[in-house]
């Protein structure tokens, strides 16, 4: 099962997260790390580039993109990544790759993030927030659990939940490239980070419920190496918080997060 670790707020679960990815990191010669948008990793981010580590040489891979805005749209998750995890981290930016959302090569786009990622040696950590209605990635409910990376339709809740971003939710683009829940199953390991009371039902639904794909984020219980962060309130709804707090404090010491 996964380990879930529940702590006191947003900036103790990143630099949980940062140490776990600094870790491994250190035993890999090329290190890959799945990188996520949304507000969910920026505490990571934080933590990544006040530990100061050379993560220069480390390759980087988008979880997703949005379809159909125009290049260099400050919004494009592409200039999200270079604004909150390039610069701050000190990552090189040839060395991040984003889904290739051009209208002209769409529906090769997929297949060839895939070639890229499997030419790269795979995703040794990846981290992942998760939607209210449970996704990971932008695969929606219904995904399937085998799925690779692929044109998706975003659902109202999604776009309702990112219009913040936005002037208003008619800009939120409707298609996005996002992996699928096989190609995230692929990753070696799995950091998937929570806060606040409105994910408290998908992160219980993902950790503790049936494994489905009307909840793309319970894809987490088929694999082997997966670490959940949330907070009190993200938390709220798990039926065995007593068992993983009790897990956390007896952990052993030569057991990684
Ligand atoms: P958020 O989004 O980090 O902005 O809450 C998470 C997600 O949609 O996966």
């Amino acid at each position: 099962m996964a380990e879930v670790v529940i702590v006191t707020d947003a900036e103790a679960a990143g630099r949980l997260a940062a140490d776990a990815i600094l870790r491994r990191f250190a035993r890999i010669d090329q290190p890959v790390l799945g990188v996520a948008t949304g507000s969910t990793p920026l505490t990571t981010y934080r933590a990544l580039a006040s530990a100061g580590a050379d993560l220069s040489g480390v390759r980087c891979f988008a979880l997703d993109e949005y379809v159909g805005l125009p290049e260099g749209h400050p919004e494009s998750y592409r200039a999200v990544l270079d604004r909150e995890a390039v610069e701050p981290l000190g990552l090189d930016p040839a060395l991040l790759a984003v889904p290739d959302a051009s209208p002209a090569t769409l529906a090769s786009a997929g297949e060839r993030y895939e070639a890229a990622i499997t030419a790269a040696g795979g995703v040794d950590v990846q981290l992942l927030g998760i939607g209210t209605d449970g996704h990971i990635g932008f695969n929606e409910p219904g995904s399937s659990l085998a799925s690779r990376t692929r044109v998706k339709t975003l659902t109202t809740q999604t776009r309702e939940d990112n219009a913040r971003f936005f002037d208003s939710i008619d800009q939120v683009p409707l298609h996005c490239l996002t992996q699928g829940l096989g190609t995230i199953r692929d990753a070696r390991h799995l950091v998937l980070l929570a806060f606040g009371a409105n994910k408290a039902a998908a992160v219980a639904a993902a950790v503790e419920g049936p494994v489905s794909s009307g909840v793309p984020g319970s894809l987490i219980q088929l694999h082997p190496s997966v670490t959940v962060l949330v907070d009190e309130a993200a938390a709220s709804e798990l039926q065995h918080a007593d068992y993983y707090r009790l897990a956390y404090a007896n952990k052993p010491e030569w057991q990684e997060l």
